[in-house]
């Protein structure tokens, strides 16, 4: 195993106010080695940005983390002030979002913002900065620096602000980036482009990165392991081929048949039956109980255990042993 970045353990995000309180994420467990990608997955809803919002100290006002522990670099980071957790996302941890034109600033131009970035974390002459900022910018393949350099983010294309974004979040040499939906917002063809700089900025920054998506076809691609969440928990966590070869959660089987596929004539494309629970109002026993073809008597009524299948292969379905044998088919 490499060397760890990120551990979470057992997380516990609550939403809480006068009136009401319930938790957006529970029980969640996962760690990001360096120069690694760990893929996110889940429908909207189940607690995705909620779980790195809490890992990078940006929750919502009335949102908490109620329990469990997150180490970085094997520091429970929830016991830094709010001080230090500013310095390690200026210098440690970076993020991009899904909306990048939204996340620039529209009034500054593209080299104003990354200079302010790399000052804020450096203390060089504006010059230095300069150089570095058009370094990064071409880092990221844009293919005439000086230009964009002196352009407002309204003047670019989606998927040249996605690569200032970028840009803007490696001036601080992370090792720990968070990419929520980052290519949501962007067409297909640039999508691609967009994963491919991630992976060849992950090799040249050896950086772990936690990519958020939807879309399991987004990560077949780039991810070595997957977390699948539901309704805020996680459901399946394994590396990738395990995910897509032989899943062991009848959600993660599911979100696996719904991506469309270009060589199979199906003549409609599967999709999970039913809706996501209300967070406010889960079903007893298993979460995913009302949307499962495998479900028995006992998932409905006791919420099953996360089990260790392996080492690196963890399932919280009471029939994951099962499954793991071959013996059921779904359906
Ligand atoms: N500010 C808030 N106050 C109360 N509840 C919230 C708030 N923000 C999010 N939630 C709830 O927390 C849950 C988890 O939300 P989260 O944004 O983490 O989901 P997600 O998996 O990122 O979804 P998406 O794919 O749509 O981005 C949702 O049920 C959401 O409605
Ligand atoms: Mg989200």
């Amino acid at each position: 195993m490499g060397e760890v970045l990120l551990k979470v353990n057992n997380l516990k995000m609550v939403f809480q106010n006068k009136r009401s309180s319930f938790a957006a994420v529970e029980g969640l467990t996962f760690s990001v080695e360096r120069g690694k990608t760990l893929g996110i997955v889940g429908e909207s809803g189940s607690g995705k940005t909620m779980a790195s919002l809490s890992v990078l100290g940006l929750l919502p006002n009335q949102g908490r983390v109620a329990e469990g522990e997150i180490l970085f670099d094997g520091k429970n980071i929830l016991e830094l002030s709010e001080k230090e957790m500013q310095n390690l996302r200026g210098n440690e941890m970076a993020m991009i979002f899904q909306d990048p034109v939204m996340s620039l600033d529209q009034i500054y131009t593209v080299g104003d913002q990354i200079i302010e970035a790399i000052l804020t974390h450096r203390k060089i002459s504006k010059d230095e900065a300069k150089k570095r900022a058009l370094a990064l910018l071409e880092d990221v393949g844009i293919p005439n620096p000086e230009r964009v350099y002196r352009s407002y983010p309204f003047e670019l294309s989606g998927g040249m602000c996605q690569r200032v974004m970028i840009a803007v979040a490696l001036s601080c040499n992370p090792k720990l980036l968070f990419a929520d939906e980052p290519t949501t917002a962007l067409d297909v063809t640039v999508q691609a482009q967009i994963m491919e700089l991630l992976k060849k900025i992950q090799k040249e920054y050896d950086m772990g990165i936690v990519l958020i998506t939807h879309d399991l076809g987004v990560v077949a691609d780039v991810a070595d392991d997957i977390v699948v969440m539901y309704a805020g928990k996680s459901m399946e966590i394994a590396p990738k081929e395990v995910i897509f070869n032989s899943p062991c959660h009848p959600y993660t089987h599911g979100l696996i048949r719904s991506i469309p596929q270009l060589d199979k004539k199906e003549e409609r494309l599967y999709s999970i039956q039913g809706m996501v629970p209300d967070i406010r109002n889960f079903p007893p026993g298993c979460r995913f109980c009302t949307r499962c073809p495998l479900a028995l008597d006992e998932c409905r009524e006791k919420e099953p255990p996360f089990i260790e299948l392996n080492e690196k292969h963890f399932v919280r379905c009471h029939r994951a042993e099962e499954i793991a044998k071959g013996g059921l088919a779904h359906e």
